[in-house]
């Protein structure tokens, strides 16, 4: 899978060069591209933003830079079809795990990071002639600009895409999976630890008790911590 990030501050992608993420890149699984967009402008102080029409607070991304960034990246992409564009806001869709599935079958991803009170309008009609455009939000709150989301979304769908992880079993039984619960709660050596026990179910060597006191475990967790999604698993069919 190839993706590339733009944005202003291309050094807080250096985070996706680390651990699980950095090895699948030496391995070839991954391509990450970063790119800064100032180097798509052309006047003394790389002006990225402007006022905004109709006046009212902060600045607004200019598109022309946006374009030309985009363009760029459009010219190296593999993907026989359209590339997808992700704009990261907290206007946007919500980004969840069944989006990290769909979005880690994509060939190639393209992140638009923006700042400030966001990116001009038409942006993102010219940007629809080039990609499939997903405005995604990481959840509801607002952070300084869409990079911390990038790095989120990148991680989660990058973890998923064949040979990143490993061990593909650990994939199965995590939290946000199929069967819409929380994970169950994990212990390790040693038994004992300050005065605090590992259950002993655990040590019982039954795993099929084993199974069904995780199972217990995940319900009332999810039932107590995320009411929304012990609603929907109730409703699952
Ligand atoms: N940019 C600022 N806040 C955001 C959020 N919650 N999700 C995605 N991008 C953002």
């Amino acid at each position: 899978m190839r993706i590339d990030v733009i944005s202003i501050f291309p050094e807080y992608l250096n985070a996706l060069n680390l651990s699980l993420l950095g090895k699948a890149q030496d391995a070839g699984l991954l391509e990450v591209n970063v790119h800064d967009l100032r180097n798509h402008t052309f006047d003394r102080h790389k002006t990225v933003d402007d006022t905004p029409y109709g006046g009212g607070a902060g600045m607004v991304m200019k598109p022309e830079p946006w374009a030309l960034a985009l363009e760029s990246v459009l010219e190296t992409s593999p993907a026989a079809q359209k590339p997808v564009l992700i704009v990261p806001t907290p206007s946007g869709e919500g980004f969840n795990q069944s989006a990290a599935y769909e979005l880690a079958e994509a060939e190639h991803l393209v992140f638009a990071c923006g700042r400030y009170e966001g990116i001009d309008e038409r942006m993102f009609h010219w940007a629809r002639e080039h990609f499939w455009v997903r405005l995604m939000s990481v959840g509801d709150y607002v952070l300084n600009g869409g990079e911390v989301a990038a790095l989120a979304m990148v991680e989660a769908i990058g973890r998923l895409v064949p040979g990143v992880v490993g061990n593909p079993e650990s994939l199965v039984e995590e939290s946000h999976g199929d069967e819409g619960l929380l994970e169950y709660p994990v212990y390790t050596k040693p038994s004992s630890w300050r005065g605090y026990e590992v259950p002993e179910i655990l040590l019982s060597g039954d795993h099929g008790k084993i199974a069904e006191w995780r199972k217990e475990q995940q319900a009332e967790r999810t039932r107590t911590r995320r009411p929304d999604l012990w609603f929907k698993h109730q409703n699952m069919a």
